[in-house]
């Protein structure tokens, strides 16, 4: 069997919490480990400046996302992890696609949807927003896009864009197929929601000791239960994520009635436990090394592009 190539992106657009990191940055890394398929991961920044219009903020998020996967187990001899902004061609293919699809399209696109029934205003980012997404995606010759459900959208997108330039200018470009990852629950926030940046009810991924107690402390309890739930249902999620068996935790909450304070206490150290090898392996990693990461990964990434883009530029008559 051929090797498939995997493509995946994020958007530095905030601190990591661990909804993110059980939700999306974990799956992903084991994923990794299970496969010999050829794996690409980009920090979409220019993705995430249709949002994010802070110089300091695009800065840190991007070095600190970095440094949050490779903390948490990319290994970048193994993945090619590149920023979408080192890499012009994205841009130029993006383009491209706008020459495609019609208006009405991409009005039909749920983020933008989303933003102008909230009565708020969208920029034309975000409106084209899908066709960098399809760029991203089809340069690689990716196959495989490992995305959340609610990303499955853009996939198909970006399949119907590719569909649009092989039938205008004959078959060039690959289709890409979502895989959506496998859904590992709900990670319940401080208020029993799902945990949200947006709700404001997050733990932090490798915060400070300080911050994640904080956070724990924060979890709302109330006292018609056996069980404090919001507590639990958490505390279950880093049961299941390391490993541990559930009799225990049941056992530890059947100890503890009543005693929320021990049991936010039980949590505070289990999720320290987990996450202190992976904050102290962070800590050793120096912007510099995180420079050093994201120019091999571009490199890389130019190098598999720039084939793409020849293809493309015979295609539409730029190249002769
Ligand atoms: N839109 C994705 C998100 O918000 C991020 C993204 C950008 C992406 N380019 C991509 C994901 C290419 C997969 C493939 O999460």
């Amino acid at each position: 069997m051929t090797k498939k190539r995997i493509l995946t992106g994020i958007k530095p657009s905030g601190a990591l919490h661990l909804g993110n990191y059980f939700g999306a940055l974990k799956p992903f890394v084991e994923s990794v480990k299970e496969t010999d398929d050829e794996v690409f991961l980009m920090v979409a920044d220019y993705h995430a400046l249709t949002t994010l219009h802070n110089k300091e903020e695009m800065r840190n998020n991007t070095i600190d996302l970095v440094k949050n996967y490779l903390a948490a187990g990319v290994d970048p001899a193994r993945v090619v992890l590149f920023r979408q902004s080192d890499n012009l061609h994205h841009f130029e293919l993006g383009w491209i696609f706008n020459c495609l699809v019609s208006v009405p399209f991409l009005m039909q696109a749920h983020a933008y949807k989303d933003r102008i029934n909230k009565g708020e205003e969208a920029n034309a980012g975000l409106f084209t927003y899908p066709m960098l997404m399809a760029a991203d995606i089809v340069l690689y010759d990716a196959d495989e896009i490992p995305v959340g459900e609610d990303q499955r959208q853009h996939i198909e997108y970006a399949r119907e864009a590719v569909g649009k330039f092989n039938r205008t200018f004959g078959d060039t470009l690959k289709t890409p197929y979502e895989k959506i990852t496998k859904n590992v629950g709900i990670i319940p926030g401080t208020n029993g929601q799902k945990m949200s940046k947006s709700y404001k009810n997050v733990i932090p991924f490798l915060g400070e000791t300080e911050e994640i107690r904080k956070a724990v402390m924060s979890i709302v309890t109330d006292s018609s239960g056996e069980r404090p739930e919001n507590v639990y249902q958490l505390h279950k999620v880093v049961f299941e994520n390391t490993g541990r068996d559930l009799a225990e935790l049941d056992a530890l909450y059947a100890e503890n009635v009543g005693k929320y304070k021990n049991l936010k206490d039980a949590l505070l150290m289990d999720i320290e436990k987990l996450i202190a090898p992976m904050r102290e392996k962070k800590q050793a990693i120096s912007d510099e090394e995180v420079k050093k990461v994201l120019a091999e990964g571009a490199e890389k990434g130019r190098a598999v592009s720039e084939k793409v883009m020849s293809r493309v530029r015979t295609a539409i008559g730029i190249n002769w």
